[in-house]
């Protein structure tokens, strides 16, 4: 089984793509760690976020099961991220990467931009699962205040609609809702009913 989560950042996709693999004994892949390794290459060897030949080689030789999210999650390397994935040569290259981890038994639940639309247009299950922008910079800022560390609502906020601008107006696999997608929206959830919902949607679509 395939089930595959798109939606803009702090959305909560991914929080709830971990509990659905848990849930249903699938494997788990962030998507957006692929892109921010292949970011964090590029930082470190002081490369332009545009160069491409370096993007696709790092993206070659990358290994998922080395990504490290906890370095990977940090602000700049998300900002970076978002500029590297306008790349076509290096999604197609990331693609290729997410589709056999999806092709691996047992299955397995990715979470990104583009997973209904590109990466597993024949998935199972396809959510889309949103929430207002305000709702999700609340949520993101008290994320990054509960680790200790400096946040600003106003400028959360501002990051926010950047990325969501640069996502969804690129001309490469923007984010957009698959057609067959089914779309949760968050905004007046709590992660346990946006989970309940979630393993509903699911379920559902695994009966039909
Ligand atoms: O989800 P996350 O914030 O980790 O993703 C970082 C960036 O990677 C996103 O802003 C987006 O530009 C890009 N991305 C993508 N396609 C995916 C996953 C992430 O373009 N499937």
């Amino acid at each position: 089984m395939i089930i595959a989560i798109d939606g803009p950042a702090a959305s909560g996709k991914g929080t709830l793509a971990r509990r659905l693999a848990a849930h249903f004994g699938l494997r788990h892949l962030d998507t957006g760690l692929t892109y921010r390794a292949v970011a964090a290459a590029l930082l470190v060897k002081g490369l332009p976020l545009g160069d491409e030949a370096v993007a696709v080689e790092v993206a070659r030789n990358l290994d998922l099961a080395q990504m490290d999210k906890s370095v990977l999650s940090a602000h700049e390397i998300g900002e970076a991220a978002s500029r590297v994935a306008v790349l076509g040569e290096l999604r197609n290259e990331l693609v290729k990467l997410q589709q056999k981890f999806a092709a691996t038994p047992p299955g397995a639940v990715l979470d990104g931009r583009d997973i209904g639309t590109v990466v597993c247009p024949n998935a199972d299950v396809k959510l889309f699962v949103t929430a207002s922008v305000a709702a999700r910079a609340r949520r993101r800022t008290d994320e990054i205040l509960s680790k200790g560390k400096e946040a600003d609502y106003a400028s959360v906020l501002e990051d926010l609609k950047r990325r969501d601008a640069r996502d969804s107006g690129r001309t490469v696999a923007p984010l957009k809702q698959a057609e067959d997608a089914h779309l949760l929206d968050t905004t007046e959830m709590d992660i346990e009913s946006a989970f309940k919902a979630a393993v509903d949607i699911v379920s559902r679509a695994r009966l039909s």
